[in-house]
């Protein structure tokens, strides 16, 4: 059989005889290989198996299993391969299929002997609820949720529960990977990042998502005129944010908020430009905000697009802007990246907050991934959203800047 050997952190659980199993580990610690090698034991030792591998999305779970699991299957216990469906029938009887867990309706109605869940904690606990604990009942099966810490979130809630039996190792223990290539992620990565992926900890993480902004990046900090400033805005008519940020020799100052209720793009600039005037600012101006600041308006100014109507103020006003969107990966990129220039694992500080901003202190230490899961009910995400783009479009050596014409 072309398969390497089990690690021993592979092995140990391979061997567990426990139905509910929940396998947590760091990056590259051997996941979704074991549960490989999980399906595989289970549909060549035990005919008639269904067994069901789920990974978030079609396309991971496609990526991820369906093209190494079937390359590992020796063709001789083949007896069916549906690639349009992800099926692969065995001589014996089994069946392993492959879905994407966010299309979990059409998991219904199945009868399974075993459910192998990948990446559980980006994966809805109703997948597991309404869905694979049902399919399961009839015959008994059993069930791994492998994956990596995200808070105390569902999968945290169960793995204490005495009906589950908790596997975890860190990315070194897991012994696929170099103690350098861990230690450089030390370097890139603020240390609660680091701790929960790479050591798997559910401990130090609260939902709170800039866990590295404290006190020691609120400073007394006053606009200072000549600097490069830049303006980031988020796009919402109630409130409406606009920070003022400024660079200092390397480092970042939030010098100003705006957070302004029941307003619009042109009312909003024209505040920031009577501040930048107050201030004397001349010379160049930076302006950023996410990419809806390229929709069309249909308030105060139809059909201009915000970036269009935030150029003509500052114009005619006599500052030259240059105007960029960053280029997000996603929403969890640019928080991992304010969190670091807020604080990196060596202690380096890059981005201060002047103690007048005191919505945007105040958001900061309480923001939640709740918040933004549920669409943000006490809209408490706007002036902290108006500073995540600022990281990305300005930290990472102007790499991720989009420019708006
Ligand atoms: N027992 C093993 N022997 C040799 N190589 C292995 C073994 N298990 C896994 N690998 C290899 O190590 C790498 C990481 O394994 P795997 O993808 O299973 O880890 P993971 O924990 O799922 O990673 P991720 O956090 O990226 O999802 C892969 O390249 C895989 O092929
Ligand atoms: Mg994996």
């Amino acid at each position: 059989m072309n398969l390497p050997k089990p690690t021993d952190n592979q092995l140990n659980v391979l061997l567990s005889k426990a139905r509910r199993i929940i396998a947590y580990c760091g990056r590259r610690g051997g996941k979704t290989h074991f549960l490989k090698y999980k399906a595989l034991e289970r549909a060549v030792n035990y005919p008639n198996s269904d067994i069901l591998y789920v990974a978030p999305t079609y396309r991971q779970a496609k990526e991820l299993f369906w093209y190494p699991f079937k390359s590992i299957v020796p063709i001789e216990y083949i007896s069916k391969k549906n690639e349009s469906s992800l099926k692969i029938e065995f001589i014996n009887g089994s069946i392993v299929r492959v879905y994407g867990g966010r299309n979990y309706d059409s998991m219904r109605g199945l009868g399974l002997d075993l459910a192998l869940v990948d990446e559980t904690s980006d994966q809805n606990e109703e997948l597991y609820r309404e869905v694979l604990n049902p399919a399961l009942a009839d015959r008994k099966g059993s069930i791994v949720l492998a994956g990596t810490p995200k808070g105390f979130d569902w999968v945290y809630d169960l793995k204490d529960n005495d009906e589950w039996e908790f596997y975890s190792w860190t990315t070194l223990e897991g012994g696929l990977v170099d103690k350098e290539e861990v230690e450089r992620a030390k370097l890139e990565l603020d240390p609660k990042t680091f701790r929960q992926e790479y050591e798997a900890s559910f401990e130090n993480y609260s939902g709170i998502i800039f866990h590295a902004f404290s006190d020691e990046n609120v400073i007394e900090r006053h606009f200072k005129s000549g600097l490069p400033t830049t303006l980031t805005y988020d796009f919402n008519v109630n409130p409406m944010s606009i920070l003022v940020i400024q660079e200092d020799q390397g480092k970042h100052y939030v010098v100003k908020e705006f957070q302004l209720g029941d307003s619009n793009t042109e009312a909003a600039t024209l505040r920031a430009v009577q501040y930048l005037k107050e201030n004397n600012h001349s010379g160049i101006i930076y302006v950023t905000g996410d990419s809806t600041g390229n929709n069309r308006s249909t308030i105060g100014s139809p059909g201009k697009t915000n970036y269009t109507i935030i150029r003509e103020i500052l114009q005619s006003n006599g500052f030259n802007p240059e105007i960029y969107t960053p280029r997000v990966k996603s929403k969890e990129d640019a928080f991992n990246l304010t969190n670091g220039a807020f604080k990196n694992y060596k202690g380096e500080m890059k981005l201060f907050i002047d103690k007048n901003c005191n919505y945007l202190i105040k958001n900061l230490k309480r923001v939640t991934r709740e918040d933004y899961d549920k669409k943000d009910p006490k809209g408490v995400t706007h002036i902290v959203d108006a500073l995540t783009y600022y990281p990305h479009a300005y930290l990472k050596n102007n790499r991720n800047r989009i420019s708006v014409d």
